[in-house]
């Protein structure tokens, strides 16, 4: 059972995450990384990167700014409908997402509802504040984007983006032809997204500022399909739980409803799950969404769950969300730019299948499901990801031990991310490695002046073997791309 209060409090101690402006008493829905959180980020979203461009030859990274002209958001429908439903108590005034308190107080799930339905459920309910029990507001839509005006007369007016994804859109036809019309086209974005959400919850689940890693494949159906249909494997398993059923294992294929890039690019996204952030297949599952959970913008729409105790359960982390052909067509009528292309004499507007994924969200995930709290204090990372890789140390302060230790760990560092620590006994500079999911520590003791040998300590089964100095980039190597396990070391 993972203690949150304990894993939150590692995260503050260690350097990992905690929230922004924390000396001024911090803001609802912002959050810091630490310098251990940082290495974290950026690991966790170079291996995203690496997995998801490496998928095909033609899926690229761009970046766009974070702030979107009114245009662009309101030709998406953002300006009209990118809304939760609000409602605040009259006498304290504080407000909540409508959905949010109807669901706390009676256990149901009402997305979808308008803000008619949920005042008519309050009212059946006789549902009051959860904070002073005062009578509510009758509940309105609330735009949770945030507006900010450009320019110093404020003379045009903008929006910091809610999604990463518009300010690809905007790309799709300068690097369609950039990139010599090749079809399919993947465009991927790794950034901030903003949503002025009405209540933050606890910790990173749910924040206004947010990083989003997105990746939006262009392609026309029936067209380019074939592409996805030659790598799809049939029988791949994956967890799902469709609207209205229970959550089972199944071969890919029995998803009969579901067109081949669809269920390729699912089978993809749960494997980044499991072999990447190495996370057991049942913590996972794909969650069908209901035709009035889906985005306005969504056919087809899975979402990616991963059970976190330090959440309560079921979590969503990401999203696979075929969009059709809705935002290339609302951008070529607004803006008057053609987003169609030539296909068999025909001028044919592409598709938009989306990659979704919530940075913060899965660093928590990293963080929640590899915590563990037995008879030590410890972080299971995949070792690619990990802040560091390795630690080395002197067994003790003397006896030319640290220098050769420093030795060793000048040797690695151009390498690895490697850390050097000499302060305390050997026991705790294990345990302090443990509490930040540094795999492997290196110690270097008396044996290692007479033969160039040193220990390397494995974090899972803190088994130890003893290697020489010369074998280390190897061995390291090997153990971090998963090419050998450590017991086959024993
Ligand atoms: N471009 C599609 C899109 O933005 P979304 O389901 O609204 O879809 C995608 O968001 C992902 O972004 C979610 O699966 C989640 O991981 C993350 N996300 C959304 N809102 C968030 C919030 N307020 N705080 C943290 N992460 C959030």
């Amino acid at each position: 059972m993972v203690d949150s209060d304990e894993l939150e409090s590692v995260c503050k101690r260690r350097g990992f995450i905690w929230q922004s402006s924390e000396i001024y008493g911090g803001e609802a829905g912002f959050y810091d990384y630490g310098h251990l959180g940082a290495l974290l980020k950026d690991n966790w979203e170079r291996s995203w990167k690496e997995y998801f461009l490496g998928l095909d030859d033609n899926y690229h990274m761009i970046y766009t700014p974070n702030i979107l002209p009114y245009r662009v958001l309101k030709a998406s429908g953002h300006v009209d409908m990118f809304s939760d439903v609000l409602i605040h108590c009259m006498r304290c005034e504080t407000g909540f997402r409508a959905d949010h308190l109807v669901e706390d107080v009676i256990d149901m799930n009402v997305e979808g509802l308008s803000a008619e339905e949920i005042d008519k459920t309050i009212e059946k309910h006789d549902i009051t504040c959860p904070n002073c029990k005062g009578a509510l507001s009758e509940s309105d839509d609330f735009n949770m984007m945030f507006s900010v005006q450009i320019g110093p007369t404020g003379e045009h007016k903008g929006f910091l983006r809610p999604e990463t994804a518009q300010g690809t859109y905007m790309n799709f036809f300068r690097e369609f032809r950039a990139l010599r019309k090749k079809m399919p086209m993947g465009l991927a974005t790794i950034g901030s997204a903003f949503r002025n959400e009405i209540s933050p919850r606890k910790g990173v689940y749910r924040l206004r500022e947010f990083g989003q890693a997105e990746l939006q494949i262009f392609f026309v159906p029936g067209i380019h399909e074939e592409v996805f249909e030659k790598k799809y494997n049939a029988e791949y398993r994956v967890n799902v739980m469709l609207v209205d059923d229970d959550t089972k294992l199944i071969e890919v294929d029995e998803l009969k409803d579901l067109p081949i890039f669809y269920k390729y690019h699912l089978s993809k996204v749960f494997e980044f799950f499991t072999d990447k952030m190495n996370l057991d297949p049942d913590s996972i599952r794909l969650r069908e969404l209901s035709d009035d959970e889906r985005a306005f913008y969504n056919r087809i729409h899975f979402d990616v769950e991963i059970f976190l105790e330090s959440l309560g359960g079921w979590k969503e982390v990401a999203g696979v969300h075929y969009r059709g052909d809705y935002d290339l067509t609302k951008h070529q009528k607004e803006s008057g730019t053609k987003m169609s292309i030539p296909i068999e004499g025909e001028r044919v507007i592409p598709h938009v299948l989306e990659l979704s994924f919530g940075v913060d969200r899965n660093i928590w995930s990293l963080l929640d499901r590899g915590f563990g709290d037995d008879d030590r204090k410890w972080l299971h990372l995949p070792a690619d990801l990990a802040p560091y890789h390795v630690a080395v140390f002197p067994l003790i302060r003397k006896d030319g031990l640290p220098e050769k230790s420093i030795e060793v760990y000048n040797r690695l560092k151009s390498r690895f991310r490697a850390f050097w620590d000499k302060s305390g006994s050997v026991g705790k500079r294990y345990a302090r490695m443990d509490e930040i999911g540094t795999p492997f520590c290196i110690t270097i003791d008396y044996d290692t002046m007479d033969d160039d040998t040193v220990t390397i300590r494995d974090i899972v089964s803190k088994d130890q073997i003893r290697a020489p100095i010369t074998e280390l980039n190897d061995i390291l190597r090997t153990l971090i791309n998963k090419e050998k396990t450590f017991s086959e070391y024993l």
